[in-house]
């Protein structure tokens, strides 16, 4: 479905990604890892548009896309949680849900308001609160959310419970496998390598802008010393 081929992408001087590939199929659960500052962040910000790539080439559903802006990388059926959540602050929780609705490319609507909030029924009880009267992990919700209103067909989701409390880290990683069971395929990027290997089909560890290692996820798992020599862990 996603296909990113030989990517390179510098910002200024500096050559961040390095002929990176990635495959994520129709329906399948793919994990980004590695340490801080190995561009798994600009992996995911130059294939949704944000950042330019100097070469290679992005497919989707083997159309060759590269270079579309992010609003079409969303239109396309793309729905991108990034680090930091970047929810309306200015906007209540119901604002930043409504606004988003459509139906999926495809023409599916699973993810209603309904559904959304009963999947987080914490934000039910806050839904003409204003961004920022929300705690990190109600915000990581709404951002979640607002992706799921969407009716993506591939949600990306970077760093989504990082610095949340643990019972919320586990609401996000059960909302995750739900997100999954509705078929839609996932990048994932979370510090918690063990979690990731449990929640995704395949992996793909980088290093200094480069693919290092790549498999399956039940497969990986068994590759501790590796992960550990790239991961730090
Ligand atoms: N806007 C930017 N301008 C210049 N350099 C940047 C910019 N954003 C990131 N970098 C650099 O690019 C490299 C890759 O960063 P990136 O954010 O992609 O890493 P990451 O794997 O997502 O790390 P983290 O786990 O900390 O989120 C780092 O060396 C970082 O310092
Ligand atoms: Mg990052």
């Amino acid at each position: 479905m996603l296909q990113i081929k030989s990517i390179n992408t510098y910002y200024g001087d500096s050559h961040i990604l390095q002929g990176v590939d990635l495959h994520i199929p129709v329906g399948k659960a793919v994990g980004l890892l590695g340490r801080n500052g190995m561009g798994k962040t600009t992996l995911i910000r130059t294939l949704m548009g944000y950042v330019p790539t100097a070469s290679g080439q992005v497919d989707w559903h083997r159309r060759n896309v590269t270079g579309s802006t992010p609003e079409r990388m969303a239109r396309l059926g793309i729905g991108y949680v990034p680090e930091g959540r970047g929810i309306f602050p200015n906007l209540s929780v119901r604002e930043n849900l409504i606004m988003s609705a459509r139906p999926g490319v495809n023409g599916r609507q699973d993810w209603t308001y309904d559904r959304v909030l009963s999947t987080f029924p914490r934000l039910k009880e806050r839904l003409e609160h204003g961004g920022q009267q929300l705690s990190g992990g109600e915000q990581q919700m709404v951002a979640i959310g607002r992706a799921l209103m969407t009716n993506p067909e591939l949600m990306i989701l970077d760093e989504a419970t990082e610095g949340l409390a643990p019972l919320i880290v586990q609401e996000i990683w059960r909302v995750i496998g739900e997100i999954r069971r509705t078929g839609i395929s996932t990048l994932i990027v979370d510090r918690n390598y063990k979690a990731v290997l449990n929640n995704t089909d395949s992996a793909v560890v980088m290093e200094k802008g480069r693919i290092v290692m790549a498999g399956e996820s039940s497969e990986l798992a068994h590759s501790s010393d590796a992960l550990k020599r790239f991961l730090g862990v």
